[in-house]
């Protein structure tokens, strides 16, 4: 028997891809999570033995250093996620974010908890006409990266001989997952094209390095399976560079993807104005050199998967406010 994974946020979009690549690998999982978004994506594991499932926040001190004392590894996912939700709730990002991550981290320290694997994003870049790589500077535009700096930062700073943190700089993630999000700029673009046969798109000329979901989850393995002096206190942009996109060429994938699955032309509409600030390229070349890590999902598959899922009908409504992580909000209403 392996030893317990925590999986802090193991509810969430990637949490819950996450938990099961672990389980399928034979590691007993604990799930720590307050479900904003509702508890269907982890109902399955109600009865299995393999699974302890923890309802509770992050931000309650007693609670979460309670949780941790049957964990060998931990990894930390659960926060205020994207920058509209941390725009809506400045505070309750602060705490979740920063000051809670803060405080899981010294716990595991002083707990022995040696294997801390924390997400982070490649938001941190904000902005940048290179391709940037882990040295490059930071440049956050929204204040949902800005918590994530800091954290990097103060987990950074306890790398010790018993602590051996791990920073994943992830890209913007797609595809289908148990607990979806359509406010990801490929769920949102396959979305769109299924419920009103078009792409909206604004701006276009931002690059943005995308990852499937199930392929960050395989980066969350490789890294908890990894010898600890190589990822010991380590941060890594995890995807891949031949995924670093324009947001235009994302839409050309997705509209020519639908219009193959629908039989219908789905026209893409480009406005010149973007709400959106952020425009980076990434290299993902050390976590490839150093943990040998290479993506085996695209965007057209994706896209095709998330098709098939609101066309079948397990996904009723995809304009629910539970799908959009701005609205903090828990109702589901699926088949099934
Ligand atoms: N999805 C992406 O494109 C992406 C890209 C880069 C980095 N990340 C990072 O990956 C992690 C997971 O993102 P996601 O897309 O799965 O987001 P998500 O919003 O789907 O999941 C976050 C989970 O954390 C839980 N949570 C939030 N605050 C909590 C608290 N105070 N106490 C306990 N649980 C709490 C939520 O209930 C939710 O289940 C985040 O840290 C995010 O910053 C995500």
């Amino acid at each position: 028997m392996k030893n317990t994974v925590l999986v802090i946020g193991g509810a969430g979009y990637l949490g819950s891809v996450l938990v099961d690549k672990l389980l399928e690998r034979k590691y007993p999982v604990t799930i720590l999570d307050s479900f904003i978004y509702g508890k269907r994506s982890i109902e399955k594991y109600c009865n299995d033995s393999r699974v302890e499932i923890v309802e509770g926040d992050i931000r309650n001190i007693e609670l979460v250093n309670a949780v941790m004392n049957n964990a060998s590894s931990v990894i930390l996912l659960a926060a205020v996620v994207g920058d509209p939700a941390s725009a809506s709730r400045p505070e309750q990002t602060v705490e979740t974010n920063y000051l809670a991550s803060q405080m899981i981290a010294s716990a595991c320290r002083l707990k022995g908890k040696n294997r801390f694997i924390y997400a982070s994003t490649c938001s941190v870049y904000g902005i940048g006409n290179k391709t940037l790589d882990e040295s490059a500077p930071l440049n956050p535009v929204s204040l949902y990266a800005k918590t994530k700096i800091s954290s990097e930062q103060s987990i950074l700073q306890l790398v010790d001989n018993n602590f051996s943190p791990t920073i994943m700089r992830m890209s913007t993630l797609y595809g289908f997952s148990p607990r979806m999000r359509f406010d990801l700029v490929v769920n949102t673009m396959t979305m769109t094209a299924y419920a009103e046969n078009r792409i909206n798109v604004f701006g276009g000329e931002q690059w943005r390095p995308l990852m499937h979901v199930k392929d960050a989850a395989d980066a969350y393995i490789k890294v908890l399976e990894a010898d600890i002096d190589i990822i010991k206190g380590k941060v890594y942009n995890v995807g891949s560079e031949e995924q670093n996109y324009k947001i235009k060429e994302v839409s050309e994938i997705i509209g020519k993807t639908i219009s193959k699955s629908a039989g219908r032309d789905v026209p893409v509409n480009i406005e010149k104005t973007s709400m959106d600030a952020r425009d980076y390229r990434v290299s993902f070349k050390k976590i490839r050199d150093e943990l040998n890590f290479h993506v085996t999902h695209t965007i057209d598959e994706a896209a095709k998967e998330i098709y098939d899922s609101l066309k079948s009908g397990i996904i009723k409504d995809p304009k629910q406010k539970v799908y959009y992580n701005h609205y903090f909000d828990a109702s589901e209403d699926l088949i099934g």
